[in-house]
């Protein structure tokens, strides 16, 4: 896919100081109104959507929400700022899809952890050919559980996604064919481990039974119930509930990657969910059916054994199914808090 084909930029060039200046600054701030919302469309752990964002003129600052942070699968808020880290990549690409250049800053304040992130407007900017396709994805993007189809995704697309990832900063490894027993046998230990779990199940419950107007959590109605599949996904509907039917395939044509960072720190965790971001987004906008799957990554002991498939090479953080989803209707979409709550709450 062509990454760097200029347009022509979309915000018209200040030319004097006053009252234009003043618009170019309310321009920038709704301008990071809207990337903002767009948003709100990221992927998170179990939908939690664990950020809150703050706009200020020119610049929006994005903080980890612990309140929704998940203490038994995420005791250390690893996949929370994975979840943000999408977030931060979605604005980010909204905003260069607007004509808005930006300046971010990772982790800027050592104390105050949980501001992740800020993004600064710095001027207009020309937005690519794979900004503007990643940035129509956004909206198209869903999880889709169900088990893709027998046709293959191509080296070349996985090429493609592994550079997505790369340009962020982490990494992306496509599991080799030899390789995807493993990752399935690991799959199956940790969703047996985890269901094993009092405190887990309760989690679950917790995240999959939300109230209708929490905007949060995952629906079992877009939980699939287990398929003959090499790579058993999480099972988000052990108490019951209606789930979708997960169609007549068997994910024969899927990859699995493993997104995977140099070091294991927050400011890595988040660089691992703009990865992420990237990832999906290039994969939805060539056609791609996707779903992030991290159970293997929330144990100790599983998480140690998905390093074997890297090995020495760095940290697993997430790994992510693609592939050509089944016929017919998309999975439904799912539920989002409203912008109220989540952008300058009081
Ligand atoms: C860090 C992270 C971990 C996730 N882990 C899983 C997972 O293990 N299994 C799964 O089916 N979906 C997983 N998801 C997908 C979320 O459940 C999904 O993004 C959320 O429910 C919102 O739905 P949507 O992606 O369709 O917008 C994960 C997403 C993120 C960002």
């Amino acid at each position: 896919m062509p990454r760097q084909v200029p347009v022509p930029c979309r915000r018209p060039r200040p030319d004097a100081h006053g009252e234009i200046m003043q618009t170019t600054q309310n321009t920038e701030e709704k301008a990071l109104q809207r990337a903002v919302r767009a948003a709100l469309a990221a992927p998170s752990i179990f939908n939690t959507q664990p950020w809150r964002w703050r706009i200020d003129g020119p610049r929006a600052r994005l903080y980890a929400d612990r309140s929704r942070q998940l203490l038994v699968a995420d005791p250390d808020g690893r996949l929370m700022t994975v979840s943000c880290g999408a977030a931060l990549h979605h604005g980010r690409v909204a905003l260069a899809d607007a004509g808005e250049a930006c300046d971010i800053a990772r982790m800027p304040d050592p104390t105050e952890p949980d501001l992740l992130a800020t993004i600064r407007v710095t001027g207009p900017h020309e937005p690519t050919l794979a900004e503007m396709q990643a940035a129509a994805a956004i909206n198209r993007r869903r999880t889709d559980r169900r088990p893709f189809t027998a046709q293959p995704v191509g080296d070349a697309i996985c090429r493609t996604l592994i550079v997505a990832a790369e340009s962020e900063h982490a990494h992306a490894l496509v599991v080799d064919d030899s390789h995807i027993a493993v990752l399935g046998l690991i799959a199956v230990e940790a969703g047996a481990l985890q269901l094993s779990d009092a405190y887990y199940r309760a989690e679950l419950a917790d995240w999959t039974h939300r109230p209708p107007w929490s905007g949060d959590g995952v629906d079992t109605a877009g939980a699939v119930p287990a398929a003959p599949r090499r790579v058993p996904v999480r099972d988000y509907a052990p108490f019951g509930g209606p789930v979708m039917h997960p169609g007549w395939e068997n994910d024969r044509g899927a990859r699995y990657l493993l997104v995977y960072t140099d070091g294991d720190t927050p400011v890595h965790w988040l660089r691992a969910g703009e990865a992420l971001s990237a990832l999906l987004l290039t994969a939805v906008a060539t056609g791609l059916s996707t779903a992030p799957i991290s159970d293997v990554t929330e144990l100790p002991t599983t998480r140690d054994q998905l390093r074997t498939l890297l090995p020495g090479i760095g940290h697993p953080q997430i790994a992510v199914r693609v592939g050509y989803g089944p016929p017919g209707e998309p999975p439904p979409s799912t539920t989002r808090r409203l912008a109220e709550e989540v952008i300058n709450p009081r």
